[in-house]
C-alpha cells in the first residue's frame, strides 16, 4: 500500500513514524518532506499547498492513500480536488475544514448550537469594531477570520491597543484577506489544554489530551512562535472533564457539522480552556496539531494506519483506541532569532548519540551526509517517562547532545503540567 504524506514539518515526521510502525507495512511518500522524514518516506519536491501537483503525483504514483496534514490545503480543498480524481484522501473537504478556516463560521456555529465558547461580535468593517471597542471592556481579544499562521490572534489591554490592532488587521492588511472580517471576543481566563479527536462525521473518539507552549521564551513570555514544546497528558483533564466535554463540546461539534451538511472527517482538534464556569472552546482546528502531534502519537498504541482507514469509510465505531500509560514532552529545538528572522544551513551535530528520546525534524535537510538546518523551528526532541517529570528529564538529557549554531529552545517545558 502506497501513502503520500502532505507536509514537511515535526507533525508530518510523527506521522510517517507512526505509519511506518503499522503491521500493513505501507510504502511512504511525503510531499515536500524534510531532512528526517527522508528516513520513513521517499520525499518528493512538491509544495504541500499545490493542490495539482499533489493529484497529478498520486494518480502517477498509484498513491492508495494521501494524509493532507496542514491546514492551508486543507482549508483550500485538496482533499475534495483528491476525492474527485478517484483517490482516497484522510482529512476534512474544505466545507468542513472551514471550521478552522473562518473564525466567524466557527464561532456562529457554536452560537447557533450552544457550545460554550467566548461572548463575541464579528465585523467586517474597522469603524463599526472601532465604536464598539469604545463601549467594551478590557483586555479583550481580536481575532482576524482567516488563516494567520497563528499569528492572528491579539489580546489588547486598553481601547488605544485594541484599536491598533484593528486597523493593522482591517485596513492595513497584516494578515491579508485573512483579516477582511474580524472577531471580538471576551477575555476568558484559565488554563488552556488541546484535546485532538479522530472524527468520522459520526462517531468521535478524543486522543489523550496535551498542551503546548507557544511564547518564544521562559515563562510564557516573548512572541508568540508555532509552539516550543509540548506535553501530554493534561494534569487538570481528568475523566470528569472529559465527560464534560464530550457531552458539551465534541459530540455537539459534530452534529453540529453534520446538520450544516459540512460533516467533518479527520482529526478535529480543539483548543479549550477550562474557566471557572466551566470548559469553553477557545479555537477549533481541522487538522492535527503542531507539536501536539510529537507528543500524542508516541502514546498511540493503536495502528494509525487501521484509524486513518476507518476514518475514510466511516467505520470509526469499529476502533477502540489504547494509551501507552507513560507521559510524554517534546522540547522544540529552534533557530536563534525565530519567530522573528533566522539564518539556516547550519549543520546539526549529536543527533547519532541520542538514545532516550525520538527526535523528530521541523525544519531541516539533508546536504552532503549530514544534516543542516532549514527552518525556524528545526527538530522536537520528544521522550516518554512513568510520570510527565520523567519525561521532561529525560527530554532535556537527550537535548544536552545536540547541537548547532544559536540552537535556542525553552527551558520550562512541562512545568505548568508537574502538580
Ligand atoms: P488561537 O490562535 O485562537 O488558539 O489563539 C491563540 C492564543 O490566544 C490561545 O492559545 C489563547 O492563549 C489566547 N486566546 C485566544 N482566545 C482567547 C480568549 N477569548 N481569552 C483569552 N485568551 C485567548
Ligand atoms: N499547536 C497549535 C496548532 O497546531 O495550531
Amino acid at each position: 500500500m502506497k501513502i503520500l504524506i502532505v507536509g514537511g514539518g515535526g507533525r508530518e515526521h510523527a506521522i510517517a513514524w507512526k505509519l511506518a510502525q503499522s503491521p500493513k507495512k505501507p510504502e511512504l511518500f511525503c510531499a515536500p518532506g524534510n531532512g528526517g522524514i527522508e528516513e520513513f518516506a521517499h520525499c518528493v519536491p512538491i509544495r504541500a499547498t499545490d493542490i495539482d501537483g499533489i493529484c497529478a503525483f498520486a494518480k502517477e504514483n498509484a498513491i492508495d492513500m494521501v494524509v493532507v496534514a496542514p491546514d492551508d490545503p486543507l482549508v483550500a480543498g485538496m482533499v475534495d480536488a483528491l476525492t474527485k480524481e478517484g483517490i482516497r484522501a484522510f482529512g476534512p473537504t474544505a466545507d468542513a475544514a472551514i471550521i478552522e478556516g473562518s473564525k466567524v463560521f466557527s464561532k456562529d456555529l457554536m452560537r447557533k448550537y450552544g457550545i460554550p465558547t467566548a461572548n463575541y461580535a464579528t465585523f467586517d468593517n474597522a469603524k463599526d469594531a472601532i465604536c464598539y471597542l469604545e463601549q467594551s471592556t478590557f483586555p479583550t481579544v481580536i481575532k482576524a477570520e482567516g488563516l494567520a499562521l497563528g499569528k492572528g490572534v491579539i489580546i489588547a489591554d486598553s481601547f488605544e491597543k485594541a484599536k491598533d490592532a484593528v486597523l493593522q488587521i482591517m485596513m492595513d492588511k497584516k494578515f491579508g484577506k485573512a483579516g477582511d472580517r474580524i472577531v471580538i471576543e471576551e477575555f476568558l481566563t484559565g488554563r488552556e489544554i488541546s484535546v485532538l479527536a479522530f472524527t468520522d462525521g459520526k462517531t468521535l473518539l478524543p486522543m489523550c489530551s496535551a498542551q503546548d507552549h507557544k511564547r518564544a521564551l521562559d515563562g510564557d513570555q516573548g512572541l508568540n512562535t508555532g509552539g516550543m514544546g509540548a506535553y501530554s497528558p493534561s494534569p487538570i483533564y481528568d475523566d470528569k472533564m472529559e465527560a464534560e466535554c464530550m457531552e458539551k463540546i465534541f459530540l455537539p461539534t459534530i452534529r453540529a457539522m453534520q446538520a450544516e451538511g459540512r460533516p467533518f472527517k479527520g482529526v478535529l482538534y480543539f483548543g479549550l480552556m477550562a474557566t471557572k464556569d466551566g470548559v469553553r472552546v477557545i479555537e477549533y482546528n481541522a487538522r492535527f496539531g503542531d507539536p501536539e502531534t510529537q507528543v500524542v502519537l508516541p502514546r498511540l498504541k493503536t495502528d494509525l494506519l487501521s484509524i486513518m482507514e476507518a476514518i475514510i469509510d466511516e467505520r470509526l465505531s469499529e476502533i477502540t483506541l489504547s494509551w501507552e500509560e507513560d507521559a510524554a514532552a517534546c522540547i522544540i529545538l529552534a533557530s536563534g532569532g525565530y519567530p522573528k528572522s533566522y539564518k539556516t544551513g547550519y549543520e546539526i551535530f549529536g543527533l547519532d548519540k541520542v538514545e532516550q528520546a525520538t527526535v523528530f525534524h521541523s525544519g531541516t535537510k539533508i546536504e552532503e551526509n549530514v544534516y543542516k538546518t532549514a527552518g525556524g523551528r528545526v527538530l522536537g526532541v520528544t521522550a516518554m517517562g512513568a510520570t510527565l517529570s520523567d519525561a521532561i528529564q529525560k527530554a532535556y538529557m537527550e537535548v544536552a547532545k545536540i547541537q548547532f549554531t544559536d540552537m535556542h529552545f525553552r527551558h520550562d517545558i512541562g512545568r505548568t503540567g508537574v502538580l
